[in-house]
């Protein structure tokens, strides 16, 4: 049966996605007037097969292998191969590693106090703001993230080894310069762009030998959160251990960053939630203006809020697979040697598991509720052997900064100021989320 899907094009698709404003959106728009299974043409790739229906994903879940030209934006990243599209045979020994410093609970709580330190310095900022122009989330709390991952994996937080604000603005300008152009025509600057971006890659590339510098001979023994310790121990090779450290760098921070802006966001715009959460803050803390490792367990009307905010704004839009055998959707068949493509958003808002998709509600993730969906119907972190490393930890990061700041504040959101979705590799706000943080008092909304 022939998938459903927009007519062949002269082009290679890239009008079509650059018309929707980005593939975040575009996938959208395929699954609304398609249906749940569509094929399209995707630049560099060919014809891609598209699928939102979480029961027809589980067919896909043991895939292990990425279509490179949709990642081909994160080479120069990398000197030793692009680890997203990596063969299976390289991946899974260094998907191990990365569990192992990631993923482990007792490293989670060894590295929580240093967590909560510099929760509490962006909260005593926040708290020092005259509000005139609101706060900036996204560039406060992708700062923010990023120091927690240098503090977790890398040794420490030293402005003078990874300075964070430049650090955030060098991958904003090779992920904006790389993915804003690949579904546009080369424009008249394209030699002013190579080089913003070549210089925003010297920068980062000088950031990641001088952690490795400081690493060298240091390693805290015994320490689990090592990743260059554990990498080195694992044989990987030099240029391997470099490659690791700057996909870490990017992947640990903007997308945790994003998740709690989004979060607030929502917040400051559904007060009733807003309460309820400060409610079960004040009820779980008592006068404690951060939580412990183990009281992240009890805040369970926050990680419901975190996890529909995740549904509604995922910081991974999309993701994508080569098959590598030929497979069966329903009714139609995918040949080997196919791109299948994640639209993790569309997943999310799709009618048929997600009553009135658009609205923000964070019942749905009630114990109940989940019990009675299809697994893979929420999906912010990916699926099978090349979902996210980092979930655990982003999670305990994330729920913990949500904590401390909304025990702290009541967010409102800036009147007039517009809040749109861009994509640039994660799904961000283009103009930044900007609110005004109200102290609370404990006890009261
Ligand atoms: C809320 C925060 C985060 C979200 C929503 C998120 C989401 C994602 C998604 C959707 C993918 C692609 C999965 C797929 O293709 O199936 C991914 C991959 C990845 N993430 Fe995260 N991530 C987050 C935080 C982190 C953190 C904190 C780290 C590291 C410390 C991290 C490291 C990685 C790595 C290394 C990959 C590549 C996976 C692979 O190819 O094996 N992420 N993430």
């Amino acid at each position: 049966m022939r998938i459903p899907g927009p007519a062949t094009r002269d082009d290679d698709g890239a009008a079509a996605i650059g018309a929707a404003g980005g593939l975040h959106l575009y996938q959208r728009q395929l699954h609304d007037r398609y249906g749940d299974v569509v094929q399209f043409p995707l630049p560099g790739v060919g014809t891609a097969v598209s699928v939102a229906d979480p029961v027809l994903l589980e067919r896909t879940a043991r895939l292990d292998e990425r279509p490179e030209a949709l990642f081909a934006f994160l080479s120069p990243l990398c000197e030793a191969g692009n680890l997203q599209v990596i063969g299976a045979e390289e991946h899974t020994p260094w998907r191990r590693v990365l569990l192992d410093v990631l993923a482990g609970r007792p490293s989670h709580e060894r590295h929580f106090g240093e967590f909560v330190a510099l929760a509490h310095d962006l909260a005593d900022r926040w708290a020092a703001d005259d509000g005139a122009r609101g706060i900036a989330l996204q560039e406060d709390l992708t700062a923010l993230s990023l120091r927690m991952i240098c503090a977790y994996a890398l040794g420490g937080t030293d402005p003078a080894l990874v300075d964070t604000g430049r650090v955030v603005h060098a991958f904003e300008v090779v992920l904006t310069e790389s993915i804003g152009q690949m579904y546009r025509p080369p424009g008249a600057d394209e030699e002013a762009r190579a080089r913003r971006v070549e210089d925003a890659l010297r920068y980062l590339r000088g950031t990641v030998d001088r952690v490795l510098d400081a690493r060298r001979g240091s390693r805290a023994r015994g320490d689990r959160g090592d990743l260059v310790g554990a990498l080195h121990d694992a044989g990987m090779t030099p240029a391997r251990i470099r490659d690791t450290v700057m996909v870490t760098l990017l992947a640990a921070h903007h997308t945790t960053g994003v998740a709690v802006s989004w979060t607030l966001h929502l917040l400051s715009r559904h007060p009733g939630v807003a309460d309820r959460v400060a409610a079960e803050l004040d009820a779980v803390l008592g006068e404690r203006a951060a939580p412990d490792h183990a009281d992240l367990r009890r805040l369970t009307y926050l990680d419901m809020v975190l996890k529909e905010a995740m549904r509604l704004y995922p910081p991974g839009p999309y993701g994508a697979r080569r098959t590598d055998e030929a497979i069966t959707l329903g009714p139609y068949e995918i040949p080997a040697g196919s791109t299948v493509f994640y639209p993790f958003w569309a997943v999310h808002m799709n009618p048929a598991h997600w009553p009135e998709p658009e609205r923000f509600d964070p019942e749905r993730f009630t114990p109940r509720a989940v019990a009675g969906r299809a697994r893979l119907a929420h999906i912010p972190f990916g699926i099978g052997p090349r979902s996210c490393e980092g979930a655990a930890l982003a999670v305990v990061e994330a729920r913990l900064v949500l904590a401390v700041l909304l025990k702290r504040f009541r967010f409102r959101p800036v009147p007039g100021h517009e809040v749109t979705t861009v994509e640039r590799f994660v799904l961000r706000a283009a103009d930044d989320i900007r609110v005004v943080a109200e102290p609370r008092e404990a006890g009261r909304g």
